[in-house]
């Protein structure tokens, strides 16, 4: 047997003991490299609201993993996907998002329409055998749930709903509102956190931490003992539905309903009363971690409900943020092998390192 694939089944044994992998696995390259392969290279990734592009002409720009991306809408209100990469040297085509009647490269004017297809590169004229049908924009996979668009950079990418199984059954249960006209888009937050990625995505996938490090936001604002909430967890697809907290808090801005899904490897959504998040993780480096979410209002929420719901999600975002970074810095030092989760409280991270050596193995066998 491959000598790799023996040490992840170890690995994987350890995993159903309770242990983490190990700590090299969070700044070590040849890792990173590997999860690429396997996992990021073949993701999908949200990239925007389709909200935001409605009309013929508009341009959003964004990132499928490592390929930057541009999401058209042409004249017939079809969308596209497409890497930012000109075909005659590589810099970016579009450098900003909104109306573009066709896309022109600012390095030396090669122009593509907005499918994609090169449609002028001066100097062509005098270059025998140049074919401008061979040099349109890489094309890339594209997909919709409801309004959210996603793309990946794999052009043989099976549909979202196809890539997770478990998605469609997960989704119904929680009775996601996908009318494009039910929320309007608010704002975008972004933040790049000096950690590896499985480190933000354990955080961001268990609320054991919450009654910690989110005491006046989070946490000020949901029930989130263990024994309160309800946690679905089916291959690749994680979904979490949160009570209404039980006594008044602080900020009176208790929850009626709110509920998650998250998809295996950064990606999740959560509907609750105002307003709506979609959040995306993209992997920078073994060190860096980049995310984004959209937050939109609720058509006709109370604007300051949207305010203080907005400072809310800020400050957790920023609360994660110290915290990874802060275990990032101090699992790199390797003064321990691995972590060792609590069984009863972080079952998503355990699945996490599952499916992260599922793919691995996966990759190697
Ligand atoms: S790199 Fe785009 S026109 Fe030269
Ligand atoms: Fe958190």
């Amino acid at each position: 047997m491959d000598a790799a694939l023996t040490d992840l089944k170890a690995l994987r044994h350890d995993v159903e003991r309770g242990w983490g992998l190990p700590v090299t696995s969070y700044s070590d390259q040849d890792w990173l490299c590997r999860e690429r392969a396997a996992i990021f290279d073949k993701s999908w990734y949200y990239i925007g609201m389709s909200q935001t592009i409605p009309a013929p002409g508009d341009v959003m720009l964004g990132h499928a993993g490592r390929i930057p991306v541009i999401v058209s809408r042409d004249q017939s209100g079809t969308l596209h996907a497409m890497a930012n990469v000109c075909r005659h040297r590589g810099h970016p085509v579009c450098l900003k998002p909104g109306q573009h009647r066709v896309l022109s490269c600012p390095y030396h004017g090669w122009t593509y329409g907005l499918d994609g297809r090169l449609r002028g590169a001066p100097g062509s004229e005098d270059e025998a055998d140049f074919d401008k049908a061979e040099f349109g924009l890489r094309k890339l996979s594209i997909d919709t749930w409801g309004p959210m668009i996603f793309v990946s950079a794999d052009p043989d990418a099976r549909p979202l709903i196809e890539h997770y199984p478990a998605f469609p059954d997960v989704a119904a249960q929680r009775d996601f509102n996908l009318d494009p006209d039910a929320y309007t888009y608010h704002r975008r937050y972004q933040a790049t956190a000096k950690a590896n990625w499985k480190i933000w995505y354990d955080n961001s996938l268990e609320c054991f931490h919450c009654p910690h490090v989110h005491g006046s936001s989070f946490n000020d604002a949901y029930a989130v003992d263990a024994a309160d909430y309800e946690c679905l967890i089916e291959d690749r697809v994680v979904s979490y539905h949160f009570p209404p907290k039980p006594q008044r808090n602080a900020n009176q801005l208790q929850v009626t309903w709110n509920k998650h899904l998250h998809l295996f490897p950064g990606f999740f959504v959560t509907q609750q009363d105002d307003i709506m998040l979609v959040h995306q993780m993209r992997v920078i480096d073994a060190d860096t971690t980049h995310v984004y979410w959209d937050i939109l209002a609720e058509k006709g929420a109370d604007p300051a409900r949207v305010k203080a719901w907005c400072k809310i999600w800020e400050d957790t975002l920023v609360e994660d943020k110290l915290a990874v970074e802060a275990v990032h810095a101090n699992v790199n030092a390797q003064t321990f092998t691995a972590n060792r989760y609590m069984n009863s409280r972080e079952p998503v991270p355990q699945n996490i390192n599952r499916w992260v050596l599922d793919a691995l193995g996966a990759q190697t066998s």
